[in-house]
């Protein structure tokens, strides 16, 4: 016996960014200084944060070249920020299917983020003051999957992480009442709306 969903249809979306937090990766250029780069593709388990990154973006040949990030975290307000600065790769050479999107060379996205740069303690690209959570990472392995050697699978571990003192309760936990993420959902940004609840493993 088969079952229907009369609820649904199948699409063939043209983005399938279903709603996740936008992280800003910092990363060293050849030069010492730091490109920003915006991504959404991300998840954490335990100290290990997985990144999806474009093999045709400044983020990943910096990453090749030095193993070492800074994962910054939003917060809602700061979409404007954000955005000020997609439209931008830290790469001389715009490759062309970016160009014909309109995207430009920016070398400098701190100006023109409006960002201020904060030195990292356990890795060389600097950390975005701005961002309430910086997560200084080590590059652990880098894998372009071969059906689709358009972006890199980006491992990577959480070495030191700092926190805006006004999100935190204590020394170890962010307030989730406090932290407000900035989501990317289909290509929008947006805050969170109001709790909903707590999972059974919350200390908080
Ligand atoms: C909100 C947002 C989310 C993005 N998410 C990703 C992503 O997950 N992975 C990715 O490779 N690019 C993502 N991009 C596109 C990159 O930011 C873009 O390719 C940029 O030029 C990269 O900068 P870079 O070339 O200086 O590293 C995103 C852009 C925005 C604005």
């Amino acid at each position: 016996m088969t079952a229907t969903d009369p609820q649904t249809r199948a699409i063939t979306p043209k983005i399938l960014y279903y709603g996740m937090p936008v992280i800003l990766i910092t990363t060293r250029n050849e030069d010492h200084t730091t490109n920003i780069s915006p991504i959404s593709s991300s998840f954490a388990l335990g100290d290990n944060i997985v990144l999806g990154i474009s093999t045709s973006s400044k983020a990943y040949d910096n990453l090749n070249l030095h193993p070492e990030c800074v994962i910054n975290l939003p917060s809602a307000p700061l979409w404007e920020n954000v955005e000020r600065i997609a439209p931008y790769t830290g790469r001389t050479v715009v490759p062309e299917f970016k160009e014909a999107m309109g995207f430009t060379h920016e070398k400098d996205k701190f100006a023109a983020g409006g960002f201020t740069p904060a030195d990292s303690e356990a890795v060389q690209p600097s950390r975005i003051s701005e961002c309430p959570i910086q997560i200084e990472a080590q590059v652990l392995r880098m894998t372009v999957p071969e059906y689709d050697p358009f972006f890199a699978i980006v491992e990577t571990r959480a070495v030191r992480v700092h926190a805006h003192g006004d999100i935190l309760i204590g020394d170890h936990h962010i307030d989730p009442r406090r932290w407000n993420p900035l989501i990317y959902n289909f290509r929008h940004y947006f805050g969170l709306g109001d709790q909903l609840g707590a999972t059974f493993r919350s200390e908080t």
